[in-house]
């Protein structure tokens, strides 16, 4: 009986607090800081490698620490934490995670470069992560396969995260069946229970800009605030749209999404903007220090255990070749191609993998890296080149040695990496060339069988920066 008692008296107090809740308290009770970031893409520092470096998870930290400071904050981690799959990018993907961890975020959508790592990939991220890890249109094998959605009290409110991919997004095929289901079929199943239970909804997408759009219109009157993952690089922006409230944010994390909530009569307000993380905002000390005593060092011996020869094989060092072709030896030496391996150390990014294909190559030999060098433009040269070509002689070599010119420059000279290569395209023939003593680039161009007046046009148009930048 007296525990009966109790239970009623208990009951009566739970009911009593639920109605003041929804009656006379606006949700939320205070104004709280949302934090969101879309396609980090494994740009974990500051990397100087092209024209507008920004971003960085340290420097990213470190306003997020300054905002948590002023007022309750939720960091959400959009997808795209890496650009790739294979075991490097997954390992990448852990240090960002490992991250996310260090800066208390509370939740991370699964993305299409999340599923790139299979289910097993998954698993390894979501068993790392403090935070939960969502999608509500993730499948494996025909099963939906994460968290769809994520509840987080903030302020006296309770805020619920989902975010859905657009399945045309996957362009990979995986044995376990890991892709994504219809992302209308997840949402109109979710969305009613998550409305009438949150006070706030938040929907993320992830997708093709037109895509998006029609999403947005779609649920509308779904959530109260969108957040949209879109790497189309034409149609992208960074603008906060208020009507209904969206934010989009891409670009190698090198822009913060802040969205500030703000309680108002009758429910709340939201705005948003982007920060721009450039390189005079400071960092925050535990993530450089992560950095440096455990990601790097993890790296390395990643590396040298499993990973070196994934990359470039060097097969013959450019001193071999100084014997015979002195003129071009002492071309490459003073070019910065001979330079491309320092150039990552002093960035402290020698083993990483987003950077190596472009600077660097492996050397089985010496294990080690090495710059890159001849034998990358020059990829057929073998020990008899070396040994059969006597030294003086002038005929051609048999079979004769591939020299990859101009087309194959932008493999590496690409927008992202060389913003100037295709105006200033002569230039840089001009200053690597070691086929004699030209004068003019028009000399040069000409013996390398180059029409000067066409630019190459196998210019890669890298997914990044955009035109405009927010202030
Ligand atoms: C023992 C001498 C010798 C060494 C060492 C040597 N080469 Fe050669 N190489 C020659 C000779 C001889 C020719 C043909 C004449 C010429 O073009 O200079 C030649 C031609 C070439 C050509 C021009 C092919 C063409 O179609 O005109 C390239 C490119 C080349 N070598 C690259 C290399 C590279 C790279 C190395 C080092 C990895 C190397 N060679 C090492 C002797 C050598
Ligand atoms: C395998 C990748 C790769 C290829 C292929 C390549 N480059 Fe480069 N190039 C680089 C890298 C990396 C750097 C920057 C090195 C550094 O400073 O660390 C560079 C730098 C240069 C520079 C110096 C730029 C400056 O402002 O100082 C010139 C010039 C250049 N490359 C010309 C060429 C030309 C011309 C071709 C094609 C014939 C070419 N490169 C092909 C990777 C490549
Ligand atoms: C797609 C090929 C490519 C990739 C990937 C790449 N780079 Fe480069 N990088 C280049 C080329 C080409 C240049 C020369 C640009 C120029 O002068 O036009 C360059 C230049 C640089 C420079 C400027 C060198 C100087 O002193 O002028 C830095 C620093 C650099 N890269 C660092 C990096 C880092 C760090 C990464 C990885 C996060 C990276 N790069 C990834 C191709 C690449
Ligand atoms: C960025 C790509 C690149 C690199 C690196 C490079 N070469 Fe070349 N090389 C070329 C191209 C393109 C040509 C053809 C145009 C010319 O003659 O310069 C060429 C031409 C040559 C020739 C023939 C020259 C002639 O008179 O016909 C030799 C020999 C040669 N390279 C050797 C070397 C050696 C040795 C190295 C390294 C020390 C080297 N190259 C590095 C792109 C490269």
């Amino acid at each position: 009986m007296q525990r009966l008692l109790v239970l009623l008296a208990v009951l009566a107090l739970a009911l009593v607090v639920f109605v003041a809740n929804t009656c006379s308290q606006p949700a939320p009770n205070e104004p709280f800081t949302i934090v969101w970031n879309y396609d980090t893409s494994g740009y974990l520092e500051t990397c100087g490698c092209s024209a507008h470096q920004l971003g960085g998870l340290a420097r990213r930290v470190h306003q997020i620490d300054k905002l948590r400071e002023q007022q309750p904050l939720l960091a959400i981690e959009g997808a795209h934490v890496v650009a790739d799959a294979g075991e490097f990018q997954l390992f990448k993907a852990e240090a960002v995670v490992n991250i996310l961890n260090i800066a208390h975020y509370d939740a991370m959508q699964l993305g299409v470069r999340e599923a790139q790592h299979g289910a097993a990939g998954i698993a390894r991220l979501t068993e790392l992560a403090e935070f939960p890890c969502f999608s509500a249109n993730l499948e494996v094998g025909g099963q939906p396969w994460a968290t769809p959605s994520v509840t987080v009290e903030i302020a006296g409110a309770d805020v619920a995260i989902t975010g859905v991919s657009q399945p045309e997004a996957v362009t990979f095929e995986l044995e376990d069946g890991t892709g994504f289901s219809d992302p209308e079929a997840a949402l109109d199943s979710l969305l009613p229970q998550l409305r009438q239970d949150a006070d706030i909804v938040i929907l993320c997408f992830e997708g093709e800009r037109t895509w998006i759009r029609d999403m947005i219109s779609r649920y509308e009157t779904s959530a109260d605030l969108f957040l949209a993952g879109c790497r189309n690089k034409a149609t992208a922006n960074w603008d906060f749209v208020p009507e209904p409230p969206t934010l989009n944010n891409w670009d190698l994390g090198r822009y913060l999404g802040i969205i500030n909530i703000d309680p108002a009569p009758g429910g709340f307000t939201v705005a948003g903007t982007s920060l721009a993380l450039k390189d005079e905002l400071p960092e925050a000390e535990r993530v450089v220090g992560y950095l440096s005593s455990r990601y790097r060092p993890q790296l390395k011996e990643k590396f040298f255990s499993a990973m070196k020869t994934d990359i470039e094989q060097l097969y013959l060092p450019p001193e071999s070749c100084w014997g015979c072709h002195e003129l071009q030896y002492e071309t490459y030496a003073a070019s910065r191609h001979s330079h491309a391996l320092e150039t990552l150390e002093e960035k402290n990014q020698l083993y990483n993998p987003d950077c190596m294909p472009c600077h660097v190559v492996y050397d089985p030999n010496m294990d080690e890296l090495a710059a890159m060098n001849c034998v990358v433009c020059h990829s057929n040269i073998d020990e008899a080149h070396l040994w059969d070509a006597p030294k003086g002689t002038t005929a051609p070599p048999d079979p004769p040695v591939v020299s990859h010119t101009y087309e194959y420059c932008v493999r590496c000279h690409d927008e992202l990496n060389s913003t100037a290569f295709k105006d200033e395209w002569p230039r840089y023939v001009m200053q690597i060339y070691h086929g004699g003593n030209m004068s003019t680039a028009e000399e040069a161009a000409e013996r390398m069988g180059i029409d000067i007046n066409e630019p190459p046009s196998g210019h890669v148009e890298a997914e990044a920066p955009a035109e405009t930048e927010p202030e």
